[in-house]
């Protein structure tokens, strides 16, 4: 068996998987995520640490009777871990979704235009991507920067931590912003440009690849062989992906997550990015490539209206949606309540809710909710269909409990939808990597096929919610030329 660790933004996750794929067990441990400023987002590594320990002493006495042959890492991407000479953090982990950059993002697109970024690195400048997190600590704390050594993404941390060897791989390290994308190494020259020297980055690899051995203490916490292989592993999204076995092997088969954001994942040979940056191109764990969709607020829409109706369970809400007829009479919900990511990179942007009359009852808003946020996955969808295949989309997330909702969203990506029989995760991709590096398997390949999820068709899609795009995207379009101005 392998164990995958998925370091998440609410919590750390561990996963044991038998060579079958077959889940044997698994432990939490949950931090804290401190906003000392608005828009401000950090975690503290040692937190993460504390969180690692009480992980393996849950995880230990489950594990009698299994030959852990490795370790496995995924989670959050593009976070800033800043260290100094001595491998000591310096200061709280800036993570994905913070927001300080904004003037960073600017002055990177005056010394490489948008395109040329794009070109270079897949994506234009991203206020959460980890490259202008440190741009700002050079620029906000020089006495801080002179001191960093080296930076690292949450999840390696964690292997630094256990293998005492700093090092990255190709699916995270695409998210830091500052990768050639097509060469797979450092962009020197953008680095250059930016007053950076490649030198602050840890060494790039295969996800598979095996970074160093678990040190002792914790070999010793966890009960397992001092030495057992630490695999690279993948930032979340790819290591989901890869658990759900979508890869280059399997042509035209993405996913879509309705968690708290809403994503959307297709697999790419080849690294195209979309001219405009409207959607990320990540490297794959596969040795290929991914689009990477985001809508910030999915399921955390309709968290955000249930808790305006605390006397109505969940339950209640989506039948009365169910009951309200396709276009909620006219109403328009617009998911923005974060700011959104793909298609507009717009953090200013907010949400509404659009065509309001008296007709309408608290089921027609909740209808407006779930509709909204199909839309606005069909958008994404159109652009990335136009890049890579989009034949199946795996279902994941707490939203696609719900038929209603997935037979909406099936309907806005006129895509089939398909429900996956068994749990996933990041933290299941993680360990299949490490499967693979330890050496039972003999390639990616073998192991997605040997641990392979069964998925069933989800319900069928609602007829005529594409008719609703148009008028949708119209609203989008006043809304965003009014904050874009703000
Ligand atoms: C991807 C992204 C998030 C984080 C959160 O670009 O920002 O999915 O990886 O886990």
């Amino acid at each position: 068996a392998a164990i995958g660790l998925d370091l998440g933004t609410s919590g750390l996750k561990a996963l044991v998987l038998d060579e079958e794929g077959r889940k044997r067990a698994e432990a939490r441990a949950g931090y804290p995520l401190h906003t000392p400023r608005p828009g401000w987002t950090e975690q503290d590594p040692q937190d993460w640490a504390r969180a690692l320990k009480e992980v393996f002493r849950a995880l230990a006495p489950k594990l009698s009777g299994l030959e852990v042959v490795g370790l496995g890492l995924s989670g959050q991407m593009h976070g800033a871990v800043f260290l100094d000479r001595e491998g000591r953090f310096l200061l709280p982990a800036p993570l994905w979704n913070d927001q300080r950059t904004e003037e960073e993002v600017r002055w990177m697109e005056e010394v490489f235009p948008r395109p040329e970024l794009i070109r270079r690195t897949g994506n234009p400048a991203v206020t959460g991507f980890q490259l202008p997190k440190v741009l700002w600590l050079k620029r906000h704390r020089p006495d801080l920067f002179a001191r960093v050594h080296r930076v690292l993404l949450p999840k390696d941390y964690l292997g630094f931590l256990l293998t005492g060897v700093q090092a990255t791989e190709y699916s995270d390290a695409s998210g830091v912003g500052a990768m050639d994308i097509a060469r797979r190494v450092w962009d020197g020259e953008l680095l250059q440009a930016l007053g950076l020297v490649s030198d602050l980055f840890p060494e790039l690899g295969e996800s598979h690849r095996v970074v160093g051995g678990l040190r002792p203490e914790w070999a010793e916490v966890l009960g397992v062989k001092a030495g057992i292989p630490v695999v690279a592993g993948a930032g979340d999204n790819a290591a989901a992906a890869l658990g759900l076995g979508i890869s280059r092997h399997r042509k035209g088969v993405g996913s879509v997550s309705l968690g708290t954001s809403g994503v959307l994942f297709l697999p790419l040979e080849t690294p195209t990015p979309d001219p405009e940056g409207r959607v990320h191109l990540f490297c794959h764990a596969d040795g290929a490539y991914h689009l990477l969709g985001v809508t910030l607020s999915a399921a955390g829409s309709l968290e955000w209206l249930r808790k305006l109706f605390p006397e109505a369970s969940l339950e209640t809400l989506l039948r009365e949606a169910e009951a309200a007829p396709l276009g909620a009479l006219g109403l328009y919900f617009l998911p923005f309540l974060a700011g959104e990511r793909s298609p507009y990179l717009e953090p200013r942007l907010r949400g509404a809710f659009l065509g309001l009359s008296l007709a309408h009852t608290r089921g027609h808003l909740v209808r407006a909710v779930l509709e909204g946020v199909a839309l606005s996955l069909g958008v994404v969808h159109r652009v990335m269909r136009r890049l890579a295949q989009a034949e199946a989309y795996l279902a994941t997330g707490g939203g696609s409990a719900s038929d209603l909702w997935l037979a909406l969203l099936a309907g806005a990506l006129e895509t089939p939808v398909l429900r996956v029989v068994g749990e996933e995760g990041a933290a299941r991709g993680a360990a299949i990597l490490a499967l693979v590096g330890a050496g039972v398997y003999a390639s990616l390949e073998e192991a997605l096929r040997a641990t392979q999820l069964e998925a069933v068709p989800g319900p069928p899609p609602v007829e005529g919610v594409g008719a609703l795009l148009p008028d949708y995207e119209a609203w989008v379009e006043l809304l965003l030329e009014r904050y874009r101005r703000l």
